[in-house]
């Protein structure tokens, strides 16, 4: 009966339209959301309320100032963050548990946000209503190592096929000097270093040992609540092979006796979440249990080699803001320069702010690698501020718990960093973050070979630093005898 389905379908139209128009007359409810569920009728989305962190923070400024004790500074900061987001997050979180079947769902108070998987139109509307919401919008993920990276840098990044045999013995180790390091007494002794990445595979020969253990608040796994670090198989254990440069044992790391705790923010698709990396960013800064309660912020790492960046183009507005309330934390950040270099202006966000170390790589006879982002970073600023082995370099494979390999790109750069910024901290645990970064720029040595002239933000090429190489090759030796001892 043809004039019965065609009023059959306008209702469901009308109906449809209806609730869309609802939807659009809202300013708060971003474009991309809107048409997103114009086609699927649900969506993960991100709520931001318009409390905004830098209140908490800037009520607390002057208090923090005046004390020592960093997990004191953690808990009266985090403290403060989650009273407003609790107070602004109220109605919501009725809101969310109040139907039949309560949505997956992440409230963060690092940005006053809440995540929800799989948000009907209607539950949208009501939320976007309310008055403490300033903006809903999907939730932002991202792919790092894309499609077209892969292909235009296969010879550079990804699995090395180069035999292990052709690479200098002890090679990221021996090229910082920090076997050297070693000798003086200083191997990483009582520091923490946090890894954000894809997981770590606990049972590893040369990892097992040093990790933190779940019961010291070592692991959090924000989608799953997971009891034990694991790794995903398909991302050829990113994080397995980050964290090795950094802290494993057996000649790989530079640090072998730090220990280390993790937090997972990739999918196993691959893909990386950006609410997944807040909550990471917040259990750093304030450790909780595996499921995110009894939080004890004396349990936060002192370094954090932090596996991902912004890709180009991507807005970061949600991360420069909450990077005043990171460098309050006191707790040393540390990020690669990314692959998507050559050319000026490449190097990735948030490795580019000036509050923060980017790291670059250059390959075993310490030219560097193609695709290691160039500054300038923000503001003009010399950007990469130094660089590290990142072209096959040794690692802890995931596929078992006695596999090696090699792997190349600027994220095996950065971890060597995080490992030398361990033992200078061992050195002299009341050094702060940019005391630390000062040094680590003054004794970076400059025999980095450049494979490029092209000249960026007016800096020459041949005048250290430049947008290129920054302050050079990352040196432990240097950077420790620079440290002063504490005792
Ligand atoms: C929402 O997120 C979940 C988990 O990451 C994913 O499986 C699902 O496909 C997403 N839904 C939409 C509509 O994007
Ligand atoms: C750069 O310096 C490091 C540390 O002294 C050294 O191991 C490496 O061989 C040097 N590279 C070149 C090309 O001279
Ligand atoms: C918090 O962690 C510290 C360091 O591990 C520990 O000494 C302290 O007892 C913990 N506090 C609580 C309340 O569990
Ligand atoms: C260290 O950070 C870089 C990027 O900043 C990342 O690519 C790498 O995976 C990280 N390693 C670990 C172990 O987190």
């Amino acid at each position: 009966m043809p004039t019965l389905q065609y009023s059959s379908v306008l209702f469901k139209c009308l109906l449809v339209l209806h609730i869309l128009t609802i939807a659009v007359r809202s300013e708060v409810i971003s474009a991309k959301l809107k048409e997103s569920l114009e086609k699927k009728s649900v969506a993960n989305i991100t709520i931001t309320f318009k409390t905004r962190p830098s209140e908490a923070l800037n009520r607390v400024a002057s208090k923090i100032k005046t004390i020592t004790n960093r997990g004191t500074i953690l808990e009266i900061l985090s403290d403060e963050l989650e009273r407003d987001a609790l107070k602004s997050q109220k109605t919501t979180l009725g809101l969310l548990q109040s139907g039949k079947t309560t949505p997956k769902f992440l409230s963060l108070w690092l940005t006053n946000q809440i995540s929800v998987q799989g948000a009907s139109i209607d539950l949208v509307n009501k939320i976007a209503s309310l008055d403490e919401v300033s903006r809903v919008e999907e939730c932002r993920t991202f792919v790092l190592y894309t499609e077209k990276d892969s292909v235009k840098f296969e010879e550079y990044e990804g699995r090395a096929e180069l035999p292990i045999a052709l690479i200098p013995p002890g090679y990221g180790v021996s090229r910082t000097q920090a076997d050297e390091v070693w000798k003086l007494g200083y191997d990483g002794s009582g520091i923490v270093v946090g890894i954000i990445d894809s997981g770590v595979r606990l049972t590893h020969d040369v990892l097992r040992e040093t990790y933190v253990g779940t019961d010291n608040y070592g692991w959090f796994d924000p989608d799953q609540l997971s009891k034990y670090p694991y790794d995903i198989m398909i991302y050829e254990g990113h994080g397995t092979a980050c964290i090795g440069p950094a802290v494993a044992s057996n000649g790989i790391g530079i640090a072998p006796a730090a220990k280390w705790m993790a937090c997972k923010v990739v999918d196993a698709d691959k893909v990386w979440h950006q609410d997944w990396i807040i909550a990471c960013l917040q259990f750093m800064l304030c450790p909780t249990d595996h499921q995110g309660n009894n939080k004890n912020c004396s349990k936060a790492p002192h370094v954090i080699n932090n596996s991902w960046y912004y890709p180009a183009g991507e807005d970061d507005a949600v991360l420069r803001e909450i990077t005043p309330v990171l460098v309050a934390s006191q707790i040393n950040f540390v990020f690669c320069a990314g692959n998507q270099g050559p050319g000026c202006g490449t190097v990735a966000p948030p490795g580019s702010y000036k509050e923060f170390i980017a790291v670059g790589g250059a390959d075993f006879k310490d030219i560097l690698t193609p695709s290691s982002g160039w500054g300038p970073g923000e503001g003009g600023m010399i950007k990469p501020d130094v660089i590290a082995a990142g072209k096959y370099v040794p690692i802890a494979h995931v596929s078992s718990d006695y596999a090696y390999s090699t792997e190349s790109g600027t994220s095996l750069a950065s971890p060597q960093v995080a490992g030398v910024i361990a033992l200078m901290l061992q050195k002299n645990p009341t050094l702060t973050p940019p005391e630390i970064n000062k040094i680590l720029r003054n004794t970076a040595i400059n025999n980095v070979t450049l494979n490029n002239q092209d000249e960026c933000g007016g800096v020459p090429v041949d005048k250290i630093p430049n947008h290129q190489i920054g302050y050079g090759y990352v040196n432990a030796l240097n950077a420790v005898n620079a440290v002063t001892a504490l005792h």
